[in-house]
């Protein structure tokens, strides 16, 4: 059998396992819907797209991406609306990173009928996987991986492209502490850190483990030369209030283009809130913190959407962040604003939902 989409093989599950999940209680990244897509690249081209049941892989234990890590993932969502009907948050930008990520580590790029043909043919196929419940979304995870089986140092000549999706609820359930990170690094100039490849997160965890042994729940990244700027927290981009300004660091070849950042921003302008794109120091943060002119610290990405911080630790120093009615928030109204516009509540004005 094929899917409506052209050469896109579809093989169903004998039986789905959705009734064995609570769509009101939803941990990241727990439950994977019953199908996935996978295409690999041989000879030079993507073949073999298919849409099978969501299974383990059989791989060679010489595959050079567990060993040289030439593996890159994006992430994004879909949601449903009040008519049933799905629709992605803005999947052409997430194409568009994969590629830039794909270019980076020296893989082979993915044309767009297979990156959103394979995205619209699954979400078609697991439809009803799309959560309706407050809050809650089906995250999307498109990765790509090295297939040849080699020890050499060089680019892979094969690859799998597969995506899943996963049922999500809310990612943090009370604001996170964060400690600025002033001996590791995240990523370098010249490096890695704007591509979406697995090591920058395999990277972050030690010293992510060293500051929750101490407390903190994620770290505030800054720059590789002086550890005086600030470029992301955790997982995701970094932004604050400052003055009734947005401001956030300039993204560059160490901070991720985040899709979340982006539409933040342009929702911000929209809304006639000046907006500032530049190096931001930690010294900057923490005066504007002291001297009351710091209103917010939030985090900004796509599992989680805008998420506020508590507490800023700092040379062993806690600054408590203030604390806001909901509705006095930027971060939260923002974050209802944009599951007002994916859930269809209000008009998609930006043109970034993609029906399925
Ligand atoms: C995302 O927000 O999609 C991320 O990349 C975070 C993920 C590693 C959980």
């Amino acid at each position: 059998m094929t899917t409506d989409v052209l050469q896109i093989e579809l093989r169903k599950a004998e039986r789905s396992r959705i009734q064995e999940v609570d769509f009101n209680h939803l941990p990241f990244g727990k439950h994977f819907s019953d199908h996935m897509f996978v295409a690999d690249f041989v000879d030079g081209q993507w073949q073999n797209q298919m849409i099978v049941p969501f299974d383990n892989f059989t791989l060679s234990p010489a595959l050079s991406s567990l060993h040289y890590g030439q593996s890159i993932f994006e992430g994004m969502k879909a949601f449903k609306n009040e008519a049933n009907e799905i629709f992605l948050f803005r999947p052409y930008a997430n194409f568009e990173r994969m590629n830039e990520s794909a270019r980076r580590m020296c893989m082979a790029t993915l044309p767009e009928e297979v990156f959103i043909g394979g995205l619209e043919a699954l979400l078609r196929v697991d439809a009803d996987w799309v959560p309706g419940t407050p809050e809650s979304s089906l995250y999307v995870r498109p990765y790509m991986f090295a297939t040849d089986t080699f020890l050499g140092v060089a680019p892979s000549k094969t690859y799998r492209f597969c995506i899943f999706t996963c049922p999500v609820g809310a990612y943090y359930t009370n604001p996170p502490k964060l400690k600025v990170e002033t001996e590791y690094i995240r990523s370098a100039p010249g490096g890695v850190g704007y591509a979406k490849c697995a090591g920058n997160y395999g990277g972050s965890l030690y010293p992510t483990m060293l500051a929750q042994q101490q407390g903190y729940d994620q770290l505030i990244w800054t720059d590789a030369r002086e550890h005086k700027y600030i470029e992301e927290s955790g997982t995701m981009n970094i932004m604050f209030m400052i003055d009734g300004k947005l401001v956030t660091p300039a993204t560059s070849d160490s901070i991720l283009k985040g899709v979340t950042r982006d539409s933040i921003l342009q929702i911000a302008r929209s809304w006639g809130i000046e907006v500032e794109e530049r190096l931001v120091s930690i010294d900057e943060v923490i005066g504007a913190i002291e001297s009351g002119r710091l209103t917010e610290a939030f985090g900004a990405g796509t599992a989680v959407g805008s998420s506020p911080y508590s507490l800023i630790g700092y040379n062993g120093k806690d600054y408590m962040l203030p604390e806001f009615a909901p509705e006095e928030s930027f971060a939260v109204r923002i974050k209802d604003y944009l599951s007002d516009l994916r859930t269809g509540k209000i008009a998609d004005t930006f043109g970034w939902m993609h029906q399925v």
